[in-house]
């Protein structure tokens, strides 16, 4: 079991374009998506991208179960993500708070496509073409914006709704994504 270190916020690897796969099942995927693993599940994360652990490529995990962390939350299927492609099957945005393992004991107000399509490979190499809406949704665009060097500050248009998780939900014990 290997949690890495994650990156935080002004470290400039979070500000890079992460390059594709370009091979599927070998050894440095398995060992990279293990390390990504062990360090969401140490750190409650609801999700994590390769660069958020200092490897730049096209890699994202994420997965939620409903619980009292995400009263308001559906589950989110367990899912490696690797290269993936999002196409918005609808304008319709949503606001919704978000946070990142990378900008730790923050909340923000963030836009997202509220459907979206997307579509990418596990880690064999096999594909992933769901069609999903809502917080599911969300998760995806906030990990794949990593591989883009984008972090959700950077798309908060309002803020007065940016802050410390603990000032802005007292007694909710609410976690870092
Ligand atoms: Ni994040």
């Amino acid at each position: 079991m290997t949690v890495k270190l994650v990156l935080r916020m002004g470290d400039e690897r979070l500000l890079q374009r992460a390059e594709p796969v370009k091979k599927f099942n070998t050894s440095e995927l398995r060992e990279l998506l293990a390390d990504m693993n062990d360090t969401m599940l140490a750190l409650s994360g609801a999700g994590l991208a390769a660069p958020q652990i200092g490897v730049g490529l096209r890699v994202v995990i994420f997965g939620v179960q409903s619980n009292s962390r995400y009263p308001d939350a559906d589950s989110v299927p367990q899912t490696i993500l690797i290269n993936p492609v999002i196409i918005p099957v609808a304008e319709l945005m949503e606001e919704g708070w978000e946070g990142c393992l990378s900008v730790p004991g923050l909340r923000a107000v963030v836009p997202r496509y509220l459907n979206i399509r997307y579509q990418g490979h596990d880690e064999n190499g096999g594909l992933i073409d769901r069609t999903v809406s809502g917080f599911h949704a969300r998760v995806v665009q906030h990990e794949c914006d990593h591989l883009d060097g984008i972090l959700y500050p950077m798309r908060i248009r309002d803020f007065s709704k940016f802050g410390f998780t603990e000032e802005l939900f007292p007694g909710q014990d609410l976690q870092d994504e």
